[in-house]
Protein backbone atom coordinates (compact mmCIF):
# COMPACT_ATOMS: atom_id res chain seq x y z
CA UNK A 1 0.00 0.00 0.00
CA UNK A 2 1.24 3.48 -0.53
CA UNK A 3 2.56 5.42 2.27
CA UNK A 4 2.19 8.93 1.82
CA UNK A 5 4.82 10.76 4.22
CA UNK A 6 3.36 13.39 6.31
CA UNK A 7 5.33 16.22 7.80
CA UNK A 8 4.68 16.35 11.53
CA UNK A 9 6.90 15.48 14.90
CA UNK A 10 3.55 14.10 16.61
CA UNK A 11 3.09 10.44 16.93
CA UNK A 12 0.00 10.31 16.27
CA UNK A 13 -1.41 13.67 14.12
CA UNK A 14 -5.16 13.88 13.06
CA UNK A 15 -5.24 16.77 10.02
CA UNK A 16 -8.93 17.97 9.59
CA UNK A 17 -11.17 14.78 10.26
CA UNK A 18 -14.58 13.97 9.38
CA UNK A 19 -17.05 11.29 9.49
CA UNK A 20 -19.89 10.26 8.20
CA UNK A 21 -21.79 7.24 8.50
CA UNK A 22 -24.30 6.07 5.95
CA UNK A 23 -26.75 3.14 7.53
CA UNK A 24 -27.51 1.32 4.39
CA UNK A 25 -31.01 -0.05 5.03
CA UNK A 26 -32.43 3.67 5.64
CA UNK A 27 -29.70 5.73 3.85
CA UNK A 28 -29.98 7.93 6.62
CA UNK A 29 -26.36 9.70 7.08
CA UNK A 30 -24.79 10.52 10.38
CA UNK A 31 -22.24 13.07 10.70
CA UNK A 32 -20.41 11.63 13.72
CA UNK A 33 -17.20 13.34 13.49
CA UNK A 34 -16.36 16.79 11.79
CA UNK A 35 -13.16 18.79 11.50
CA UNK A 36 -11.58 17.19 14.42
CA UNK A 37 -7.09 17.98 14.59
CA UNK A 38 -5.56 16.79 17.09
CA UNK A 39 -1.83 16.18 17.67
CA UNK A 40 -0.68 13.19 20.15
CA UNK A 41 2.94 13.46 21.48
CA UNK A 42 4.98 10.10 22.38
CA UNK A 43 4.71 9.02 25.57
CA UNK A 44 1.80 11.59 26.05
CA UNK A 45 -0.95 10.51 27.88
CA UNK A 46 -4.81 11.97 25.98
CA UNK A 47 -7.77 11.94 27.66
CA UNK A 48 -11.06 12.08 25.83
CA UNK A 49 -14.26 13.04 27.77
CA UNK A 50 -17.69 14.24 26.00
CA UNK A 51 -21.49 13.29 26.03
CA UNK A 52 -22.56 10.07 24.85
CA UNK A 53 -22.38 9.57 21.04
CA UNK A 54 -20.31 12.91 20.46
CA UNK A 55 -17.96 10.70 18.53
CA UNK A 56 -15.34 9.31 20.97
CA UNK A 57 -15.41 5.75 19.95
CA UNK A 58 -15.47 6.65 16.18
CA UNK A 59 -12.28 8.46 16.92
CA UNK A 60 -10.65 6.04 18.64
CA UNK A 61 -11.97 3.32 16.17
CA UNK A 62 -10.23 5.40 12.91
CA UNK A 63 -6.84 6.10 14.80
CA UNK A 64 -6.89 2.09 15.27
CA UNK A 65 -7.66 1.66 11.61
CA UNK A 66 -10.68 -0.11 11.97
CA UNK A 67 -12.68 2.94 10.76
CA UNK A 68 -12.07 4.65 7.50
CA UNK A 69 -12.53 8.22 8.03
CA UNK A 70 -14.61 10.40 5.30
CA UNK A 71 -12.13 12.83 4.62
CA UNK A 72 -9.16 14.19 6.28
CA UNK A 73 -5.74 12.40 7.46
CA UNK A 74 -4.43 10.10 10.36
CA UNK A 75 -1.12 9.46 10.66
CA UNK A 76 1.38 7.40 12.93
CA UNK A 77 5.17 8.52 13.40
CA UNK A 78 4.41 10.37 9.88
CA UNK A 79 3.09 7.59 7.49
CA UNK A 80 -0.97 7.76 7.22
CA UNK A 81 -2.91 4.69 8.66
CA UNK A 82 -4.68 3.02 6.37
CA UNK A 83 -5.26 0.31 8.77
CA UNK A 84 -4.99 -1.99 11.96
CA UNK A 85 -1.70 -2.39 12.76
CA UNK A 86 0.22 -4.16 15.83
CA UNK A 87 2.24 -0.63 16.84
CA UNK A 88 -1.45 0.25 18.07
CA UNK A 89 -2.81 -2.21 20.85
CA UNK A 90 -6.86 -1.88 21.21
CA UNK A 91 -8.55 -2.12 24.78
CA UNK A 92 -12.53 -2.08 24.62
CA UNK A 93 -14.69 -1.90 27.42
CA UNK A 94 -16.49 -5.27 27.15
CA UNK A 95 -13.04 -7.01 27.40
CA UNK A 96 -13.40 -8.94 23.92
CA UNK A 97 -11.61 -11.78 25.63
CA UNK A 98 -11.69 -15.47 23.86
CA UNK A 99 -14.03 -16.84 25.94
CA UNK A 100 -12.74 -20.25 24.60
CA UNK A 101 -9.36 -19.81 25.41
CA UNK A 102 -7.80 -19.17 28.72
CA UNK A 103 -5.63 -16.24 30.54
CA UNK A 104 -2.14 -17.83 28.84
CA UNK A 105 -3.60 -18.87 25.70
CA UNK A 106 -5.64 -15.17 25.54
CA UNK A 107 -2.49 -13.14 26.37
CA UNK A 108 -0.37 -15.49 24.48
CA UNK A 109 -3.00 -15.00 21.44
CA UNK A 110 -0.78 -11.67 19.02
CA UNK A 111 2.68 -13.22 20.15
CA UNK A 112 2.40 -17.14 18.68
CA UNK A 113 0.93 -14.80 15.25
CA UNK A 114 3.29 -12.53 15.31
CA UNK A 115 4.94 -12.76 11.78
CA UNK A 116 7.94 -10.49 12.47
CA UNK A 117 10.53 -11.82 14.33
CA UNK A 118 8.97 -15.15 15.61
CA UNK A 119 9.26 -16.20 18.97
CA UNK A 120 10.84 -19.33 20.46
CA UNK A 121 7.97 -21.23 22.64
CA UNK A 122 10.41 -20.76 25.53
CA UNK A 123 10.46 -16.92 24.95
CA UNK A 124 6.72 -16.79 24.38
CA UNK A 125 6.28 -17.91 27.59
CA UNK A 126 8.37 -15.82 29.33
CA UNK A 127 7.04 -12.61 28.01
CA UNK A 128 3.60 -14.26 28.62
CA UNK A 129 4.07 -14.78 32.09
CA UNK A 130 5.60 -11.47 32.09
CA UNK A 131 2.24 -9.49 31.49
CA UNK A 132 0.51 -12.08 33.59
CA UNK A 133 2.98 -10.89 36.54
CA UNK A 134 2.33 -6.89 35.74
CA UNK A 135 -1.42 -7.32 35.64
CA UNK A 136 -1.25 -9.77 38.75
CA UNK A 137 -3.46 -12.36 37.04
CA UNK A 138 -0.60 -15.05 38.50
CA UNK A 139 -2.45 -18.13 40.07
CA UNK A 140 -5.10 -17.36 37.38
CA UNK A 141 -3.51 -17.81 34.35
CA UNK A 142 -5.71 -21.47 33.61
CA UNK A 143 -8.78 -20.07 34.07
CA UNK A 144 -11.44 -18.95 31.19
CA UNK A 145 -12.66 -15.65 31.29
CA UNK A 146 -16.25 -16.44 32.50
CA UNK A 147 -14.41 -17.51 35.69
CA UNK A 148 -12.66 -14.15 35.99
CA UNK A 149 -14.01 -10.79 37.83
CA UNK A 150 -14.60 -8.16 36.03
CA UNK A 151 -11.20 -6.39 36.78
CA UNK A 152 -9.49 -9.32 36.19
CA UNK A 153 -11.02 -9.56 32.50
CA UNK A 154 -10.06 -6.18 31.96
CA UNK A 155 -6.39 -6.72 33.61
CA UNK A 156 -6.52 -9.67 30.99
CA UNK A 157 -7.54 -7.74 27.86
CA UNK A 158 -4.98 -5.10 28.93
CA UNK A 159 -2.15 -7.70 29.08
CA UNK A 160 -3.47 -9.18 25.89
CA UNK A 161 -2.97 -6.02 24.22
CA UNK A 162 0.54 -5.11 26.10
CA UNK A 163 1.91 -8.55 25.13
CA UNK A 164 1.83 -7.26 21.43
CA UNK A 165 4.23 -4.70 22.70
CA UNK A 166 2.47 -2.13 20.90
CA UNK A 167 3.74 1.66 21.13
CA UNK A 168 0.28 3.01 21.28
CA UNK A 169 -2.45 2.06 23.40
CA UNK A 170 -5.74 3.12 22.36
CA UNK A 171 -8.54 2.45 24.94
CA UNK A 172 -12.21 2.65 25.00
CA UNK A 173 -13.60 3.20 28.56
CA UNK A 174 -11.69 -0.07 29.67
CA UNK A 175 -12.71 0.41 33.36
CA UNK A 176 -16.93 1.75 32.76
CA UNK A 177 -18.12 -1.86 33.51
CA UNK A 178 -16.22 -1.85 36.50
CA UNK A 179 -17.15 -0.93 40.18
CA UNK A 180 -15.95 1.92 41.54
CA UNK A 181 -13.26 0.83 44.09
CA UNK A 182 -12.11 -1.44 41.24
CA UNK A 183 -12.01 1.02 38.55
CA UNK A 184 -9.43 3.84 41.11
CA UNK A 185 -6.88 0.65 41.57
CA UNK A 186 -6.76 -0.15 38.07
CA UNK A 187 -6.69 3.51 37.47
CA UNK A 188 -3.66 3.65 39.64
CA UNK A 189 -2.19 0.13 38.01
CA UNK A 190 -2.31 1.44 34.66
CA UNK A 191 -0.26 4.66 35.16
CA UNK A 192 2.22 2.03 37.21
CA UNK A 193 2.23 -0.16 33.97
CA UNK A 194 2.16 3.28 31.51
CA UNK A 195 5.56 3.79 32.97
CA UNK A 196 4.38 7.24 34.59
CA UNK A 197 8.14 7.82 36.28
CA UNK A 198 10.23 6.60 33.07
CA UNK A 199 11.34 9.19 30.91
CA UNK A 200 8.83 10.02 27.53
CA UNK A 201 10.43 8.57 25.32
CA UNK A 202 10.43 5.09 26.66
CA UNK A 203 6.58 5.30 27.44
CA UNK A 204 4.12 4.29 25.52
CA UNK A 205 1.80 6.71 23.86
CA UNK A 206 -1.91 6.37 25.46
CA UNK A 207 -5.37 7.74 24.30
CA UNK A 208 -7.85 6.52 26.74
CA UNK A 209 -11.81 7.46 26.45
CA UNK A 210 -13.46 7.92 29.57
CA UNK A 211 -16.99 9.66 30.81
CA UNK A 212 -15.42 10.12 33.82
CA UNK A 213 -14.25 13.56 34.29
CA UNK A 214 -12.07 12.89 37.60
CA UNK A 215 -10.67 9.80 35.77
CA UNK A 216 -9.31 11.65 32.95
CA UNK A 217 -7.81 14.38 35.29
CA UNK A 218 -6.40 11.56 37.45
CA UNK A 219 -4.97 9.43 34.32
CA UNK A 220 -4.13 12.37 31.79
CA UNK A 221 -1.52 14.60 30.64
CA UNK A 222 -3.92 16.35 28.01
CA UNK A 223 -7.93 16.06 28.30
CA UNK A 224 -9.23 16.77 24.99
CA UNK A 225 -13.11 18.15 25.34
CA UNK A 226 -15.35 17.17 23.24
CA UNK A 227 -18.74 18.44 21.82
CA UNK A 228 -21.49 17.49 20.71
CA UNK A 229 -23.43 17.50 17.20
CA UNK A 230 -21.32 17.49 15.16
CA UNK A 231 -18.41 15.99 17.16
CA UNK A 232 -15.80 18.44 17.68
CA UNK A 233 -12.93 19.15 20.20
CA UNK A 234 -13.52 22.04 21.78
CA UNK A 235 -10.94 22.19 24.26
CA UNK A 236 -7.57 20.91 25.20
CA UNK A 237 -7.11 21.25 28.51
CA UNK A 238 -3.39 20.25 29.91
CA UNK A 239 -2.77 18.96 32.93
CA UNK A 240 -0.29 19.84 35.27
CA UNK A 241 -0.77 17.91 38.12
CA UNK A 242 2.48 16.39 39.81
CA UNK A 243 3.32 12.36 38.72
CA UNK A 244 3.84 9.92 40.31
CA UNK A 245 -0.08 10.41 41.28
CA UNK A 246 -1.85 8.57 44.22
CA UNK A 247 -4.96 8.54 45.57
CA UNK A 248 -4.32 12.31 47.78
CA UNK A 249 -4.07 13.88 44.15
CA UNK A 250 -7.79 13.45 44.28
CA UNK A 251 -7.73 15.59 47.62
CA UNK A 252 -6.53 18.82 46.34
CA UNK A 253 -7.46 22.00 45.39
CA UNK A 254 -5.81 22.27 41.80
CA UNK A 255 -7.67 18.65 40.87
CA UNK A 256 -10.86 19.80 42.05
CA UNK A 257 -10.29 22.98 40.15
CA UNK A 258 -9.57 20.95 36.98
CA UNK A 259 -12.47 18.39 37.43
CA UNK A 260 -15.32 21.32 37.84
CA UNK A 261 -13.79 23.30 35.02
CA UNK A 262 -14.25 20.48 32.26
CA UNK A 263 -17.72 19.78 34.15
CA UNK A 264 -18.66 23.33 33.12
CA UNK A 265 -17.31 22.99 29.44
CA UNK A 266 -19.80 19.53 29.23
CA UNK A 267 -22.67 19.80 31.19
CA UNK A 268 -24.54 21.15 29.02
CA UNK A 269 -23.90 18.97 25.95
CA UNK A 270 -24.66 16.20 29.03
CA UNK A 271 -27.79 17.16 29.88
CA UNK A 272 -28.71 17.49 25.97
CA UNK A 273 -27.60 14.01 24.99
CA UNK A 274 -29.03 12.32 28.06
CA UNK A 275 -32.78 14.03 28.59
CA UNK A 276 -32.65 16.14 25.59
CA UNK A 277 -33.38 19.91 25.75
CA UNK A 278 -36.21 20.52 27.47
CA UNK A 279 -34.06 18.94 30.78
CA UNK A 280 -31.44 21.76 30.22
CA UNK A 281 -31.00 23.71 33.23
CA UNK A 282 -29.35 26.79 33.24
CA UNK A 283 -25.89 27.43 35.40
N1 LIG B 1 -21.56 2.05 12.46
C1 LIG B 1 -22.31 3.14 12.60
N2 LIG B 1 -23.29 3.43 11.71
C2 LIG B 1 -24.05 4.53 11.82
N3 LIG B 1 -23.90 5.44 12.80
C3 LIG B 1 -22.96 5.23 13.73
C4 LIG B 1 -22.12 4.05 13.70
N4 LIG B 1 -21.26 4.11 14.74
C5 LIG B 1 -21.56 5.25 15.41
N5 LIG B 1 -22.58 5.91 14.80
C6 LIG B 1 -23.14 7.21 15.22
O1 LIG B 1 -22.09 8.14 15.30
C7 LIG B 1 -22.23 8.99 16.43
C8 LIG B 1 -20.99 8.88 17.30
O2 LIG B 1 -20.92 7.58 17.84
P1 LIG B 1 -19.73 7.12 18.80
O3 LIG B 1 -19.94 5.68 19.12
O4 LIG B 1 -18.44 7.49 18.19
O5 LIG B 1 -20.00 8.04 20.09
P2 LIG B 1 -19.34 8.02 21.54
O6 LIG B 1 -18.91 9.40 21.84
O7 LIG B 1 -18.31 6.94 21.63
O8 LIG B 1 -20.60 7.65 22.47
P3 LIG B 1 -20.64 6.87 23.87
O9 LIG B 1 -20.09 7.81 24.89
O10 LIG B 1 -22.10 6.63 24.09
O11 LIG B 1 -19.85 5.61 23.73
C9 LIG B 1 -23.53 8.56 17.12
O12 LIG B 1 -24.55 9.41 16.67
C10 LIG B 1 -23.76 7.15 16.60
O13 LIG B 1 -25.13 6.83 16.53
MG1 LIG C 1 -18.17 5.16 22.75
Amino acid sequence: METVAIPTKAKISLIAITKQYITPRTGQTTLAVSDVSLNIQQGEFLCIVGPSGCGKSTILSMIAGLTKPSSGTISMDGNAIHGPGRERGVVFQDYALFPWKTVRENIEFGPRFRDRAPLSTAARRELVDHYIELVSLNGSEDKYPHELSGGMRQRCAFARALANEPDVLLMDEPFAALDAQTRLILQEELLRIWGEELPRDKRKTVVFITHGIDEAVFLADRVAVMSNHPGQIKMEKPIGLPRPRNEGVRLTTDFQKLVDEIWQLIRHDAYEATIGKAGIKQA
